[in-house]
């Protein structure tokens, strides 16, 4: 089934529930040789596109309902099943795959094996100590002092990272992490400049990068409260001419695909690098194994390009000599997210989406689903609402007067995205 190209009218199946999922199936449905898009378990906005599978639970269920529906191609969203091995097993299977093994989603399943990676292979990271029991972590932090970034090693939800200006807040940390069970986290040195998302499609060997992305990670304006998977994003970002891009591909992005393949794991899928923009250079913070939620909605309506054809031939290792097109302007993309959202989210309030947005608001569902013909909220982050624009003011703009007319009871969204673009 890998074999030859698809002809006559293709199958995608998007594995998640997500905002990005729904932002992969809408980018998906658009391609003229997409016949059918599935999702698994997909959200009551994929369920407007297409048909939704039910989650089967496991990653072997999952590869045999994909092989049962003829699936010409699996877009894999998430993290968990990446690092739960759902593109090996559906390798195996004979499918065709956009994702990473199991072997190579170790660069996000294990913070500690990453920062290895890194510093193996050469790439800019912050120094970082690996402690495996409290005790000595504790020890490290009072005798490296604060500020200090302590990270939980294995997934976290995009909550794994406390940024502590005080030691006190470290030790929160540290104590918490162990008392969860974790055997292990990294003590990082801190970092001061600007975080930007570097999301890079792979084919194993050739990487094509996708405009920069920030993400507006707090809960709350002014970058606070507790984090959150992301509560906004803008696109392009451009905190990076094309030199200094070019240098990123250089001493980041190739070192890494080259040493995923010398070490026998290459890297299929998107690379999502983490990086913050220092006086000294860029630096990665994290690698992700998949599209950032929600870097993927802000960068969709910027995509001028057949996401079908760049995945397939992504998965196909055949991305060698294509580049992308992207339409000029920019995109906003608002979370609205449920009352208690990070910590305990209140789901099941009704929704009402206006028909009239306007042409240029993209609504992408997250956590919702449908009964007895009502739009309810199943889940922290409700809808992803997208605006694009000729400039981030406009897009901004779109954004959030299409959010107000779309707020529900409780619901609580960032006021600010793209305000850090703005500051001196
Ligand atoms: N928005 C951050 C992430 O997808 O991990």
């Amino acid at each position: 089934m890998t074999g030859g190209a698809v002809t006559g009218g293709a199958r995608a199946l998007v594995v998640g529930g997500g905002g990005r999922e729904h932002a992969l199936a809408w980018a998906l449905a658009r391609s003229p040789r997409v016949r059918e898009v599935l999702a698994s378990p997909g959200n009551a906005g994929t369920a407007e596109l297409g048909r939704n599978l039910p989650d089967p639970g496991d990653v072997q269920a999952l590869a045999r309902a994909a092989v049962d529906e003829a699936v010409d191609l699996v877009v894999i969203g998430p993290e968990a099943p990446l690092v739960a091995g759902l593109a090996d097993t559906c390798r195996a299977h004979g499918l065709l795959v956009y994702g990473p093994s199991a072997a190579a989603a170790r660069l996000e399943a294990s913070k500690v094996e990453a920062k290895a990676f890194m510093q193996r292979h050469g790439v800019p990271t912050a120094a970082a100590t690996t402690c495996h029991d409290e005790a000595g972590a504790l020890a490290h932090l009072r005798a490296h002092g604060a500020p200090i970034v302590v990270k939980r090693s294995g997934l976290a939800g995009g909550k794994g990272v406390t940024v502590a200006l005080d030691l006190a807040t470290a030790e929160r940390a540290v104590r918490a992490a162990f008392a969860a069970g974790d055997r292990a986290l990294l003590l990082e040195d801190f970092l001061e400049g600007q975080e930007v998302s570097l999301l890079v499609v792979c084919d194993g060997r050739t990487a094509l990068p996708l405009p920069l992305v920030q993400d507006y990670k707090q809960a709350y304006d002014g970058d606070r409260g507790p984090m959150t998977g992301g509560m906004g994003t803008v696109a392009p970002v451009g905190l990076l001419d094309r030199a200094a891009l070019g240098e990123v591909m250089e001493r980041v992005v190739h070192p890494t695909l080259d040493g995923m393949r010398a070490e026998g794991t290459p890297f299929v899928g998107t690379l999502f690098v983490g990086l913050m923009l220092t006086p000294a250079g860029a630096s990665v913070l994290e690698y992700n194994v998949r599209f950032g939620d929600p870097e993927l909605q802000a960068l969709v309506p910027l995509f001028d390009d057949d996401l079908f054809d760049l995945l397939d031939a992504a998965a196909r290792g055949r991305l060698g000599g294509r580049s992308l097109r992207w339409r000029a302007g920019a995109a906003t993309c608002v979370v609205l997210a449920a009352p208690g959202y990070p910590e305990a989210p209140r789901t099941g309030t009704p929704l009402t989406i206006p028909p009239d947005l306007g042409d240029e608001v993209l609504v992408f569902h997250a956590g919702t689903r449908r009964q007895d013909g009502r739009l309810l909220s199943a889940g922290g982050r409700v809808l992803n609402v997208v605006g694009y624009g000729p400039d981030r003011r406009s897009a901004t703009a779109r954004a959030y007067a299409a959010a107000a007319r779309i707020a529900f009871p409780g619901v609580h969204y960032r006021h600010d995205i793209g305000a850090r673009l703005d500051a001196p």
